[in-house]
């Protein structure tokens, strides 16, 4: 059976697009037909003007950068799971992404880029995990950069600098970032809320606020009154300090 109908919607280059939607809405499922790991049974998919399908997953991965919902990092040192997209990248490069990937742990340890990962990334936590695969997708030059749920484990403040830093980092190539809190969408150029694998609304936070039904039922269960109040009202001046850089940069 299929899980997606009737989308239609452009990622561009200098953009952000998110996807937000509840567990099992298909947002992965998007993600996971752009890199091919299945094929669409009807309508088409264009990666820079051509469909995927004529495109190999090799190719692609010249084109695309993904952080998979599942953060997987393997046993070697963290220089060898960041050089994954980019073989030649420079320890200086290296370092640059894990700082805009918010991933300064990585400064405290003895060996630095040299630490030792055990399979699977067992010995990080989960959001050290998140954002060193997040530094991995960065070093890999790209067209479309991919974030499947992944600043999910990220405490407020350092995914809005995260987002923010990302901006700048990636503002040649189109950002696709797939996520269930609002709070990690609301600055993004236009936003897809998903549901049962069809398109509910599609808009910036203001006009889906305006439109949406279901967006307005996800924003009420995750922000607070005053939250809602400041971001429905003129004045987005008054977003909450943790947002604001994010904020400004994303209009
Ligand atoms: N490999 C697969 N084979 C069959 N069904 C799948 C597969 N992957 C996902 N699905 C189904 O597709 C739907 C959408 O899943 P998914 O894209 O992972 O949603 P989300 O990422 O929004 O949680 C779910 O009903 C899921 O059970
Ligand atoms: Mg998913």
């Amino acid at each position: 059976e299929d899980t997606l109908h009737h989308l239609n919607f452009y990622l561009r280059r200098g953009t952000t697009t998110a996807i937000i939607g509840q567990t099992g809405s298909g947002k992965s499922t998007i993600a996971k037909l752009m890199l091919r790991f299945h094929d669409v049974t009807d309508g088409e998919l264009t990666v820079c003007g051509s469909d995927v399908r004529t495109i190999t997953q090799q190719e692609l991965r010249d084109h695309i950068s993904y952080v998979p919902q599942k953060a997987w990092l393997f046993s070697g040192t963290i220089a060898d799971n960041l050089r994954d997209g980019k073989a030649d990248a420079s320890d200086e490069e290296l370092w640059h992404a894990l700082d805009v990937a918010q991933s300064g742990f990585v400064r405290e340890l003895p060996d630095g880029l040299q630490s030792r990962v055990a399979q699977g990334g067992t010995n990080f936590s989960g959001g050290q995990r998140q954002r060193l695969s997040i530094a991995r997708a960065l070093v890999r030059p790209a067209d479309l950069y991919i974030f499947d749920d992944s600043f999910s484990a990220l405490d407020f403040k350092t995914d809005a600098a995260l987002r923010h830093a990302l901006q700048t980092e990636v503002a040649d190539a189109a950002v696709l970032i797939i996520a269930q809190r609002i709070n990690t969408i609301l600055t993004a150029d236009q936003i897809i809320v998903l549901k049962d694998g069809c398109i509910q609304g599609l808009g910036t936070h203001e006009e889906l606020m305006r439109s949406c039904s279901a967006y307005q039922e996800i924003a009420r269960s995750q922000l607070r009154e005053e939250e809602l109040a400041e971001l429905t009202g003129e004045d987005r001046e008054q977003v909450p300090a943790a947002d604001g850089a994010a904020m400004k940069g994303g209009e």
